[in-house]
């Protein structure tokens, strides 16, 4: 059956749509909102409201790339949650019109699932079973993937993201937002010998509000005694604070991967762009013999190709959803 889908992506900041013809990625359009920076954070309503402006054409870039008509779409898959729902209602909304307009299936697909998704955007295909670690600004999960769409949540964050974790220290060191991207930069020239703590999380659940609260501490104690602390060495602070989460991360997935006995490992989400992650990936895994995956940068940030990507296999199996489907902002299965 041909199945040629539009996709639309609104969870957070990005506004993305992109064109997945038969499951492979004909086109991939993100809109980035730059504007949150200068408030050290993505704000809600900022966002919904940039949605709005973008959504049009972003669609109609990702259509022009693809090369289709809208005519020739079979189906609109779209982010129905987690996030935030401002900006998920306008996504939901406009595919919601596109489908009642053309008179075509809609699919609400979940966007962490996506992420793992994101996973069959480009071969190499990881094989079933395998963990996904997907990190990000908004979530840390260990997630468990026997076949597509069959996946179990092993572990996850009980307060903070990873990503988030890495923004929060940013902000302490006086770096933009986001700072995952400077810290990791940092990190490079710099030696990690300052000692954070480790929490101790039972099973595979992560926690990183503690280590917030250690930098913070600990900066406040050396700044008391030099108050050119953080500049003389940002970039050893920046190492340390970035080998601490990944040390976290990786003890967590070796958990996993060993109570599991499953030695195909993925990573997904934007901070699998970090270097000491990916990195230590290829160390731990090569100990642990590990087939790693990880997907393009492209796909690893908020994408809508892996919302079309989930869509397209939903569409084989027909699972569509009402015009009455309305966003959430918490949950992993709908
Ligand atoms: O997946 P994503 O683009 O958006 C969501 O949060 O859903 O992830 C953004 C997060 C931010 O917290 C950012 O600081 C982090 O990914 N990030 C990184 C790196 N690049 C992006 N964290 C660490 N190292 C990086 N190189
Ligand atoms: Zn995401």
């Amino acid at each position: 059956m041909a199945a040629t889908i539009l996709a639309i992506e609104s969870s957070c900041d990005d506004t993305s749509a992109a064109v997945i013809g038969d499951g492979r990625v004909l086109s991939n359009c993100v809109s980035t909102q730059e504007m949150h920076r200068i408030y050290g954070g993505v704000v809600p309503e900022v966002a919904s409201r940039a949605h709005q402006v973008n959504i049009i054409p972003v669609v109609e870039m990702a259509l022009k790339n693809a090369g289709v008509n809208k005519q020739d779409i079979s189906a609109v898959a779209f982010t129905r949650g987690p996030g935030l729902l401002g900006s998920l209602l306008v996504g939901t909304s406009f595919a919601k019109a596109f489908a009642l307009s053309y008179d075509i299936p809609l699919i609400e697909v979940n966007h962490m699932q996506a992420h793992v998704m994101a996973h069959f955007a480009e071969a190499p295909f990881p094989d079933f079973p395998f963990l996904c670690l997907t990190v990000s600004g908004g979530h840390t999960q260990i997630i468990r993937i026997d076949d597509y769409l069959k996946m179990e949540i092993l572990g996850e964050t009980l307060d903070d993201a990873a990503g988030e974790a890495f923004d929060k220290a940013g902000k302490m060191l006086g770096l933009g937002y986001p700072a995952g991207a400077q810290i990791d930069k940092l990190a490079q020239t710099g030696t990690a010998r300052f000692p954070f703590p480790e929490p101790a999380v039972p099973g595979l659940n992560f926690s990183f509000s503690g280590l917030k609260t250690a930098i913070l501490y600990f900066l406040r104690d050396q700044m008391a005694q030099n108050s050119n602390f953080i500049e003389e060495n940002l970039a050893d602070i920046s190492a340390s604070i970035q080998q601490t989460i990944v040390t976290i991360l990786l003890k967590k997935l070796r958990k996993a991967s060993r109570q599991t006995g499953i030695r195909t490992v993925a990573l997904a989400g934007g901070v699998s762009a970090n270097s000491g992650l990916r990195e230590a990936l290829e160390k731990y895994g090569g100990k642990e013999g590990w087939k790693t995956f990880v997907p393009r940068f492209e796909y690893c940030t908020d994408n809508a190709a892996m919302i079309g990507i989930t869509g397209y296999y939903k569409f084989l199996r027909s699972e569509f959803c009402d015009q009455d489907a309305a966003p959430y902002a918490r949950g992993f299965t709908s």
